[in-house]
């Protein structure tokens, strides 16, 4: 049987980069994927352009039933740490809003890097992988290519998102059988998906984006909201749906730096006869305010004939707009799994199952899940590190 220093599982961003880091201290490494390339989603991911860390990255841009376990990680490899190595690799990038860096170029320089990173690991592409087992003081991995004896294993493969890429629940499957807890997962990142009658409301803005807020389950973001003919998207509903819990309802803010009903109030008292929909649209796109005045039936209406109350409704449907999902579009389209394993079971300096030495889990299969802007890339990075420097 072939022997090696550490085996680790999934060639993706953790995998491809703590390769790197433990070849760099002499150890013998072999790095095994299904997938027919390395670093699939590194290389569609941002757009094709890598969103590859946030400048904001901290704990508390991560979700996980233990909000402090990604502290240490992230402390000891920031996102500083990860732009000196791309710039030492002379790849372009700039910021492009809210501390999220992009490739000026194609995110394949990402992985490019990664590869010449880790010159000299064994990287086995095409490879299927079976049981792991801990036989004496060394594990043994089935593989398609050929059983492999390892001192170590360090579990890269991701969580379930994209299944049409390779993503399995094999991370999840290794940590059961080592008697490691996994907290139950769902998509993360993920465009919800509403009932026929939102859809039919939102249809005729599809391709209308606006700057929209949205509070809920503890956590608040703005940015953009696309309206399209599935309902809406955008990285402000991305963000929510990480926050969402199926049955509840969202609240949605579509001018976020305006009262609209005080706004309405006040324009009719100095020019009542201009139409509700063309005051409406000195704070809204033209469309939006169109929409909304003849959702609630007012298309002609002129502001000074419309009392308080029919203000007020205008201003709720645009400030306090209710949308009850139906549903997200699941691991087909999420950008992340959310849950995973359980932080419990791991040591947050080395990502070492506490129970199994030698054996680390790392990336998005522990439950650790970001937020979007170039975070989940950065946990990939620096559970990637915590464990190859230990492993
Ligand atoms: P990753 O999924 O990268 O790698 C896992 C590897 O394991 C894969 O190569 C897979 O083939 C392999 N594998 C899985 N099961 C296996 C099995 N049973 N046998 C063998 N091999 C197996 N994040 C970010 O920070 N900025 C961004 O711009 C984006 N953009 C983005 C776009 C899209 C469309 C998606 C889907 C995701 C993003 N992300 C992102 C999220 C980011 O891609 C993700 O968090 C990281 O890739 C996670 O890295 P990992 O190495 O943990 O898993």
């Amino acid at each position: 049987m072939e022997h090696v220093d550490l085996a680790i599982l999934g060639a993706g961003a953790a995998g491809l980069f703590c390769a790197g880091l433990s070849l760099a201290q002499g150890r013998r490494v072999v790095v095994l994927d299904h997938a027919a390339r390395p670093g699939d989603k590194i290389r569609i991911s941002g757009g094709g352009r890598c969103n590859f860390t946030n400048m904001a990255a901290a704990p508390d841009r991560f979700i996980s039933a233990n909000p402090r376990f990604a502290a240490s990680a992230l402390a000891r490899f920031s996102p500083a740490d990860f732009v000196a190595l791309v710039d030492r690799a002379g790849i372009a990038w700039h910021e492009k809003t809210q501390g999220q860096l992009f490739c000026d170029g194609k995110a394949t320089q990402i992985t490019g890097m990664l590869l010449d990173r880790m010159r000299g690991a064994d990287l086995r592409l095409g490879c299927a992988l079976g049981e792991v087992r801990h036989i004496g003081d060394r594990f043994r991995i089935d593989t398609g290519q050929g059983p492999i004896s390892a001192a170590r294993v360090v579990v890269a493969t991701g969580g379930k998102s994209i299944p049409k890429m390779g993503a399995t629940g094999y991370g999840y499957e290794v940590a059961r059988a080592f008697g490691l807890r996994c907290l139950e997962t769902r998509p993360g990142l993920v465009p919800l998906s509403f009932a026929e009658q939102d859809l039919a409301l939102c249809r005729p803005l599809a391709g209308l984006s606006v700057e929209a807020a949205i509070a809920h389950g503890g956590a608040a973001f703005r940015d953009a909201l696309l309206f399209t003919h599935r309902g809406i998207s955008g990285p402000v509903i991305l963000q929510i749906s990480s926050f969402w819990q199926p049955g509840e309802a969202l609240r949605i803010d579509l001018a976020p730096d305006l009262d609209i009903a005080a706004a309405l109030k006040a324009a009719r008292g100095k020019a009542g006869r201009v139409g509700l929909a063309t005051t409406l649209s000195r704070h809204l796109p033209e469309r939006l305010a169109q929409h909304v005045v003849a959702e609630l039936g007012l298309p002609d209406a002129r502001l000074a004939d419309q009392p308080n109350a029919v203000l007020e409704a205008v201003g709720a449907r645009v400030n306090r707009w209710h949308l009850r999902p139906v549903g997200t579009e699941g691991y087909r389209t999420a950008e992340v799994t959310l849950g995973g394993i359980d932080t419990r079971d791991l040591d947050a300096r080395s990502m070492e199952a506490r129970t199994v030495p030698g054996l680390h889990f790392i990336g998005e299969c522990v439950d650790v899940t970001g937020w979007l802007g170039g975070y989940n890339f950065q946990w990939a990075w620096a559970s990637a590190d915590a464990a190859g420097r230990a492993a």
